[in-house]
């Protein structure tokens, strides 16, 4: 049975968390964030209605769950209280009786703001302030939740009673029976000890990062599944192997969620650009935080399988499988090749990564829209066969195939890992 649940992203991020924590939390008694701070974006689609959290976990607009923001995330004040300003006016009653705040989380002030900002563009940051905050932290100079409640203030009075001991309530609720999710922020390979540094953010977004982010033993843990779209994206700067198109090219697109005909026939020459293209556009591949485009690319299998490992996943989810569509050819990358060298093994330094060329598997694409689509057998006979071979490829089950960004566009295909 699972209790706890950690879910993970298992490429660079933006793989849809928010929506599959969102989907997860109606059978969670307490959702729980570990890591980051508000370069996190995670948008949630209820009954057409678009939520969007940076520090928030995603449990918050289900009305009887706790919310926990852990002692691992770094947390600004004034963007936390426009978070519950805003889902205030849209009538949720945000309280210490739905969220609770670590007193050890670490303060984001604005000199980490402006250290960011000024330092930040080589790797390509959010400009939140999440490294500096994170370096204050490390050289024990920083500004934890718990002091920075004591002293008066606006957003200090507003909140105190939110602030409290996160560990001791939820190791009290894991003891207790209490089914609990923990979201993870970012993903695996933008991890501080395990991505392709240095282009990584500051923190340990992966698994292990549940338990020193949270104080709980890892023992406490059922289940990690990892979330994985079935394209893949970045954003900021550092290598990135099935990348379709450059940086350059993208900066020179016009922001839209709609491709031309043109678009997807050239994609379908093969024109890596155009093949970008159309996955960032029927993707809507940009920012929540920033609004900065994604990069775009294939499937990336030495990717996903380096991030099942690092993290113990014991199953993984796919998301935005009916961004694919229309594509008449789909590319899985199984290896890479680095130096002429056949390489299936992630490879530990952005350098070596930036020499990878990946080695493709072509599998036959779908026209059809699969966004209405409920059950994994009505789902078109390639796009199935897309699922299949990438389930063998990992070793891992999928457990849930989404399908749009609504609570009711996910196909269940293996529920055993699930809350
Ligand atoms: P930072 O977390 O703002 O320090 O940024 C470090 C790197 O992580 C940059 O490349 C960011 O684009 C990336 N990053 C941080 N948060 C996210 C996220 O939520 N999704 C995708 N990329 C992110």
């Amino acid at each position: 049975m699972t209790n706890v649940l950690v879910i993970v992203g298992a490429q660079w991020g933006d793989e849809g968390k928010g929506a599959i924590v969102d989907f997860l939390a109606e059978k969670a008694d307490l959702v729980c964030r570990y890591a980051g701070g508000n370069n996190a974006g995670h948008t949630v689609v209820v009954k057409g209605k678009v939520f969007k959290f940076h520090l928030l976990p995603s449990g918050i607009i289900h009305s009887s769950k706790i919310n926990l923001l852990g002692n691992g995330m770094v947390i600004d004040p004034h963007v936390l209280c426009e978070e519950i300003s805003t889902l205030e006016k849209q009538g949720f009653s945000i309280d210490e009786n739905n969220l609770a705040i670590s007193s050890r989380a670490h303060v984001i002030t604005q000199n980490h703001i402006d250290e960011d900002l000024n330092k930040g563009g080589k790797v390509g940051t959010t400009g939140r302030g999440i490294g500096p905050c994170y370096t204050s932290k490390i050289a024990r100079t920083g500004t934890r939740m718990g002091d920075f409640v004591a002293a008066e203030g606006k957003f200090a009075d507003k909140l105190k009673p939110m602030v409290t001991d996160t560990t001791h309530l939820v190791n009290e609720s894991i003891t207790a029976g209490k089914k609990v999710l923990v979201e993870g922020a970012q993903a695996t390979l933008l991890d501080i000890d395990h991505g392709t540094y240095p282009y990584v953010t500051s923190s340990n977004p992966s698994a292990g990062g549940a338990c020193t982010g949270l104080g709980i033993g890892p023992t406490r843990i059922d289940s990690v599944i990892g979330i994985g779209k079935a394209y893949i994206t970045r954003v900021g700067n550092g290598a990135f192997p099935t990348e379709q198109g450059t940086p350059e090219e993208m900066e020179k697109e016009e922001k839209s969620d709609s491709c031309t005909e043109e678009d997807i026939s050239r994609a379908n020459s093969n024109e890596d650009y155009f093949v970008g293209k159309v996955l960032r556009r029927q993707g809507r591949e940009y920012g929540t935080t920033t609004g900065r485009p994604r990069r775009c690319g294939w499937f990336d299998v030495v990717a996903m399988k380096y991030a099942i490992e690092i993290n113990g996943m014991s199953a993984v989810v796919i998301t935005k499988l009916d961004v694919l569509s229309g594509l008449k050819k789909i590319k899985v990358c199984t290896a890479y090749e680095i130096d002429g060298q056949p390489v299936k093994w992630f490879p530990p330094d952005n350098n070596t990564l930036s020499h990878a060329t990946p080695v493709y598997e072509s599998l036959a694409g779908w026209d059809e829209d699969i966004s209405s689509i409920t059950s994994f057998d009505k789902l078109p006979l390639a796009a199935q066969e897309y699922v299949k071979r990438i389930e063998q490829l990992m070793g891992v089950p999928v457990a849930i195939l989404s399908v749009g960004p609504g609570r009711e566009q996910k196909i269940v295909l293996d529920s055993k890992e699930l809350l």
